[in-house]
């Protein structure tokens, strides 16, 4: 009676311990990890490299256009592989991507890659992520190391996208709202938007600033005066708003901070960038001090860019058995 009863107690104890191991394994399933493809595909770091370093060999924009994938990936469902999607509704046509968004042929070229390796174990939305610190890194960048075990979702969100991600036209505030929502704060506007240190924006991105800015019958006054004829010149009111100018005139494709010296002399080119120097709310808030930090100290940039990165690709990522892992980017799995 004795012995049954102590070990009905052993019993027990082997059950919470069990228990309780499951529980933590559950947790740290959810979370993401650098080693996440350790065993299921060890190679993976090195053929995305190789990927993007050959994308940027034929064209050194990609860089930022992969950059910028990223981004409007993880702002609008989460990092999710959303934007990749080929659907009539999609991302893809949402305002801000439409003639706009680049590089899904370079994201297509590094999954085939990839699946070569190691089929059916990396996420398109992983993919994205490592393409896009490997492109800060090849421009020049500080690296991080990026955290790995997002999967795939099954949806694209239109009118999220349209809604969520920030447009060249909003006043500060909506900014750091669109990023408070997705749980980012300004210190991370300021540093991310330092990733328009390289890239190209169209004229329809900055010429409501040219000509008849805000009905003053002149060009934004904050905008240096050569670069506003310059800008005149690119982006006449007859185009089609289809020529691009460079988002940092110093050093168009190198990873740097000239961005926030830019702001400093009137040379931001798009009125969100300009504002995070000449607004009244970037004045009140730690706004204006942070761009004149990152525009004195490069590192401090450089190190904040990193950790803000960090922080946007862990945007409600899908872990452990939500989501999937697509074959092709562009479509989910039938
Ligand atoms: C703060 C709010 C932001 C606004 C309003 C904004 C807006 C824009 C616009 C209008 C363009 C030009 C698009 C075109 O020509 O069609 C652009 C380009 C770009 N953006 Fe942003 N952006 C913001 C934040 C970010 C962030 C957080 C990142 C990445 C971390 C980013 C990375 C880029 C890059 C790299 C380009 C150049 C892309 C290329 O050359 O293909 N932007 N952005
Ligand atoms: C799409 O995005 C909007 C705005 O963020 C959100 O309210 C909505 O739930 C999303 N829809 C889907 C299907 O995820
Ligand atoms: C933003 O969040 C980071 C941590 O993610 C923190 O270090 C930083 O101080 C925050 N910035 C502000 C202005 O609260
Ligand atoms: C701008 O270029 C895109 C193709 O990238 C084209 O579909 C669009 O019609 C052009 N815009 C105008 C106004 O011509």
């Amino acid at each position: 009676m004795k012995r049954s009863f102590s070990s009905f107690i052993h019993l027990r104890r082997c059950f919470l311990v069990v228990m309780i191991l499951f529980a933590l394994s559950s947790v740290v399933k959810a979370q993401l990890s650098t080693d996440f493809y350790q065993q299921t595909c060890p190679n993976l770091l090195k053929i995305v490299r190789t990927e993007v370093q050959n994308a940027i060999k034929s064209e050194m924009r990609m860089a930022a256009s992969l950059l910028r994938l990223h981004f409007h990936d993880c702002f609008v469902n989460g990092c999710d592989a959303s934007i990749l999607l080929d659907l009539p509704d999609g991302e893809k046509s949402a305002f801000p991507n439409v003639n706009s968004a680049r590089g899904f042929e370079v994201i297509d070229a590094i999954k085939s890659s990839v699946e070569s390796a190691c089929s059916g174990v990396v996420s398109c939305t992983d993919i994205l992520t490592i393409a896009a610190r490997d492109s800060v890194v090849l421009s020049g960048g500080n690296s991080w190391k990026v955290l790995l075990g997002r999967r795939d979702g099954f949806v694209a969100n239109q009118t999220g996208a349209n809604v969520g991600l920030p447009s060249p036209f909003d006043t500060l505030d909506v900014i750091i709202s669109k990023f408070a929502n997705v749980g980012l704060n300004v210190t991370d506007v300021v540093a991310l938007s330092g990733a328009h240190t390289i890239g190209l924006a169209r004229c329809a991105t900055f010429s409501n600033r040219l000509f008849n800015f805000q009905g003053t019958g002149g060009p934004d006054s904050t905008l240096d005066s050569s670069m506003a004829t310059d800008l005149q010149n690119l982006c006449p009111v007859t185009s089609d708003g289809n020529n691009t100018a460079v988002l940092d005139r110093n050093s168009r494709d190198l990873f740097d901070n000239h961005y926030f010296q830019n702001l400093l002399t009137g040379k931001g080119l798009l009125s969100s960038d300009q504002l995070l120097i000449s607004s009244d709310l970037a004045d009140t808030t730690s706004i204006k001090s942070l761009v004149q930090s990152y525009s004195s100290n490069s590192n401090l940039f450089l190190a904040d860019f990193a950790n803000s990165m960090i922080k946007m690709g862990s945007i409600s990522p899908l872990t452990g058995s939500a989501g999937e892992i697509r074959k092709n980017c562009r479509v989910v799995n039938s």
